[in-house]
């Protein structure tokens, strides 16, 4: 993973507006979530508990189930934030959460979406303050993250 590309001034933007995301989780992880079925309601139908499909965004994002996803998000995004000067040391654990998201149903390219609504989310929790160099810092460390991810689907397991 190239945590070079993230500079010391990068990691100070990321951190510093993660702060206020993390202060409240769901509740922003909602707006992403949200902004993502706006953009992609294809994506809808791969939420499933108990075999259970939703029949509208609201009501999956009004599910236990569907927060607890929400809330695991956050958790690998904070994993990320609090990890900029080694995201090597995520690499693996992206990788198999990226195989769990293939196995589910989700295409790599759909990841686009979940990016676009990333920043978003940011852009409403900010406001001006989210300016172009903390959305390109954020740009930068959601495309490692979504690097490392895709070797899920693009690697063959690993005889070890
Ligand atoms: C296209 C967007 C996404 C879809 C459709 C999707 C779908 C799913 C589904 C169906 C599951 C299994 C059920 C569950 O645990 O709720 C899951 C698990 C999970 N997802 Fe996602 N997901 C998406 C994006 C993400 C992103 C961006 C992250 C974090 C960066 C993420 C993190 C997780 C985690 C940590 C789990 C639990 C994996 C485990 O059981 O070990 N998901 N996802």
């Amino acid at each position: 993973m190239e945590s070079d590309g993230l500079s010391s001034a990068d990691q100070k933007l990321i951190r510093e507006s993660w702060e206020k995301v993390n202060s409240s989780p769901i509740e922003h992880g909602l707006v992403l979530f949200t902004r993502l079925f706006d953009l992609d309601p294809d994506l809808l139908p791969l939420f499933q508990y108990n075999c259970r499909k939703f029949s509208t965004p609201q009501e999956c994002l009004s599910s236990p189930e569907f927060l607890e996803h929400i809330r695991k998000v956050m958790l690998v995004i904070d994993a990320a934030v609090t990890h900029l000067e080694n995201l090597q040391c995520l690499e693996e654990y992206l990788a198999n959460l990226g195989k769990k998201h293939q196995a589910v149903g989700v295409k790599v390219e759909s990841f686009s979406a979940v990016g676009e609504s990333l920043l978003y989310m940011l852009e409403k929790c900010h406001g001006p303050a989210f300016n172009v160099n903390v959305r390109e810092a954020w740009t930068k460390l959601y495309s490692i993250v979504v690097k490392a991810m895709s070797c899920g689907w693009d690697v063959p397991r690993k005889v070890e």
